[in-house]
């Protein structure tokens, strides 16, 4: 299976593409996590990359294209994807349609995860993850079992992300109405599209989701 999923900041791409990835047995490809990391280590990208971030705007799509076709090209790829966070430009969107022509496959559906704006500065704004697993949770709608301790594999430490703060959602979702959601009447025209409502409990749009890829 090869998918999309598309959705503002917040509107819980991350949270579905993991349980996505047990169920299906796919990988997610998430463009935010690999920047992270790339930040992380200090590599010549992430020292590009780190201040566009931190400032809520898209890192370059040279940067990204190249990035997205190496990853696709590592072999836990093969039987199938999540992108998550890829394509966010409509230059993206027409670099991925070269790729899979290239590789000779077909994206099985683009699922959007439509979530009013009001609602992700909250979601965002209470967000952490699991310092060593990358287990994702929320202050309010998905705290850990035991508080300070994660679900998956126990760990005590947690993190929170450098650009998880109400000023720099602001830029972020500005940024994804004028050059992300543009790509979305792209995949429509091709009759993949297939939107979800975000804003039902996280349980709820697991199962929304599964319904459609059932379809
Ligand atoms: P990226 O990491 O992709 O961030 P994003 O798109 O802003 O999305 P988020 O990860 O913030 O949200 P999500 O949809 O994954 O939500 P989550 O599941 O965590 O990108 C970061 C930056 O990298 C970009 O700003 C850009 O600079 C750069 N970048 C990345 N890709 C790029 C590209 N292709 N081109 C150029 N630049 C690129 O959920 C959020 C919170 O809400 C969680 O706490 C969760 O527990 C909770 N939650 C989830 N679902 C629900 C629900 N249904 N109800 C209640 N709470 C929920
Ligand atoms: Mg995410």
């Amino acid at each position: 299976m090869k998918l999309i999923l598309l959705g503002p900041p917040g509107a819980g791409k991350g949270t579905q593409a993991k349980r996505l990835e047990d169920k299906f047995g796919i990988v997610q490809i998430s463009t935010g996590d690999m920047l992270r990391a790339e930040v992380a280590a200090g590599s010549p990208v992430g020292k590009e990359a780190k201040a566009v971030m931190e400032a809520g705007q898209l890192v370059s799509d040279d940067i990204l294209v190249r990035m997205l076709a190496n990853r696709l090209a590592q072999p836990d790829a093969a039987p199938g994807f999540i992108l998550d966070g890829f394509p966010r430009t409509v230059p993206q969107a027409q670099a991925l349609d070269l790729m899979l022509e290239k590789m000779g496959l077909k994206l099985d559906a683009v699922i959007e995860l439509q979530v009013d704006d009001a609602a992700l500065v909250d979601r965002i704004a209470g967000r952490f993850t699991c310092a060593k697993c990358g287990t994702g949770y929320h202050d309010s709608f998905k705290p850990t079992a035991v508080s300070g301790v994660c679900d998956t594999c126990g760990a005590t430490a947690f993190v929170r992300r450098a650009d998880d703060n109400r000023e720099t959602v602001v830029a972020r979702l500005e940024a994804y109405h004028r050059q992300t959601a543009p790509i979305i009447p792209h995949y429509a025209a091709a009759g993949i599209l297939r939107t979800v409502d975000g804003m039902a409990d996280i349980d709820d749009v697991t199962a929304q989701l599964n319904a459609v890829l059932a379809e």
